[in-house]
């Protein structure tokens, strides 16, 4: 996407028809409005006509022509970072290998981090780099990206090394460590020898040359209990650092309440979560992340209870869990399609979930909205009706992004 606007982060933004999403799933949606970004921030937000910017030189004003304005989309829950792909494994399991299987026998994950352990950073660096290009086209401007494909300190530092490179003007990066993500192959079974080289080796080093803003883990029957996790989730919160958990994708581990006390930012897939574990879950403030497109990819028939999840108040956020075994998908708005026709939330959930509810599964109050004081990342859009954002496969109707104020468009000739 090209940049468009002057330098200047200061820009208006006249004739918005601004989508405001709240956390409970529903939308305002609001006619006329101007939006005013200065110094990176939202500052002002009228109806038409009673906010002018004609006097402020410094100001770019861009007539979105009655547009639909959003938030900038947040995709929350991402492994972006990784050498190689995982074509061949899907070719197996169509024919009837489960992931499961593929896992226990060095493939899957493992086959990721051999890749990953051999790429240069610049190549590394250089793969993401694209991806995220590509996902902007979809209205993302902030995107979560773990590390969890080295499983040693040399790779896992590598990858949140280029976590850090592709945090920029273009897109908002947040960085989280999951090396407890699969147990690597030197460690010879021994899980709890591998929660001690990560709380004791590698996150403290890793920490100190602050590449991590969250700790995230593997909860499942594939991966590592609630007990072998703990010490790691409980040195990382001494530590000031929240937690998420990746919980009940493959099978109900009944381990909310093992978590509870670190008071989890998010817990993500849910497809086997218990009633026991969302009741306790409602008793504080962690969200629901979903990943419809994962669950489609491994052709899972069990879905998360989002009627449940509904019923407790629990905030529901989807991302696209964009990684190379289980959702090679770049599309957030994809995403929230597949969040509606499988997991049946409506419209307006979806695009709770990826904004208000994904700022907060990563612990940020400071995106997601549109509103004053709010960064100013918007999302501009091309349709007749919010609930086409859901409705496309595929198609990307983003007309453009601002970044705190930075107007990207993909034809800048046309402004
Ligand atoms: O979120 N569940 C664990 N991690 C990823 C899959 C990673 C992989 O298969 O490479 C997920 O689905
Ligand atoms: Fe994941």
């Amino acid at each position: 996407m090209s940049l468009c606007s002057n330098n200047s982060s200061d820009v208006l933004i006249t004739n918005a028809t601004i989508v405001n999403p709240s956390v409970d799933g529903s939308w305002r949606i609001g006619d006329g409005e101007s939006i005013l970004i200065k110094d990176g921030l939202i500052r002002e937000i009228r109806q038409q006509g009673s906010l002018k910017a004609q006097d402020d030189q410094n100001v770019t004003v861009v007539d979105v022509a009655g547009r639909f304005v959003t938030p900038g989309l947040i995709d929350c829950h991402t492994h972006l970072i990784y050498a190689g792909n995982r074509a061949t494994e899907f070719a197996d399991r169509i024919v009837g290998k489960s992931y499961q299987e593929i896992l226990e026998n060095g493939g899957g994950i493992l086959s990721t981090v051999e890749e990953t352990r051999r790429a240069p950073i610049d190549r590394l660096h250089e793969l993401a780099s694209t991806r995220l290009e590509r996902m902007t086209r979809f209205g993302l401007t902030t995107v979560e990206v773990k590390s969890g494909y080295g499983l040693n300190l040399e790779t896992e530092t590598k990858m949140l090394k280029v976590a850090r490179l592709l945090d920029g003007p273009r897109a908002r990066v947040i960085s989280t460590f999951l090396g407890a993500h699969s147990l690597p192959t030197e460690f010879h079974g021994d899980k709890v020898r591998y929660m001690d080289y990560l709380v004791n080796e590698v996150l403290p080093k890793l920490t100190d040359m602050n590449l991590v803003d969250i700790v995230d883990g593997f909860c499942d029957q594939v991966a590592f209990s609630a007990n072998e996790l703990l010490p790691y989730f409980e040195r990382a919160k001494s530590m000031g650092l929240p937690i998420r958990v990746h919980l009940d994708q493959l099978g109900d581990t009944d381990s909310f309440n093992a978590f509870s006390h670190l008071a989890p930012i998010s817990v993500d897939h849910l497809e086997y979560i218990n009633d026991r574990s969302i009741e306790s879950m409602a008793q504080g403030n962690t969200v629901a992340v979903l990943v419809p497109t994962a669950s489609y990819f491994l052709k899972q028939q069990q879905k998360p209870p989002v009627e449940k999840l509904r019923y407790y108040g629990i905030p529901l956020a989807l991302a696209t869990d964009h990684n190379p075994g289980t959702s090679p998908v770049e599309s957030l708005l994809l995403a929230m399609n597949m969040g509606c026709v499988l997991f049946g939330l409506t419209p307006s959930e979806a695009l709770s979930g990826v904004t208000i509810n994904a700022a907060h599964a990563l612990g940020v109050s400071d995106r997601g909205r549109v509103d004053c004081g709010m960064l100013g990342d918007l999302a501009i859009w091309d349709v007749t009706d919010p609930v086409e954002l859901s409705y496309y496969m595929g198609h990307t109707p983003l007309w453009a992004r601002v970044v705190g104020g930075m107007v990207f468009r993909d034809d800048s000739s046309s402004r």
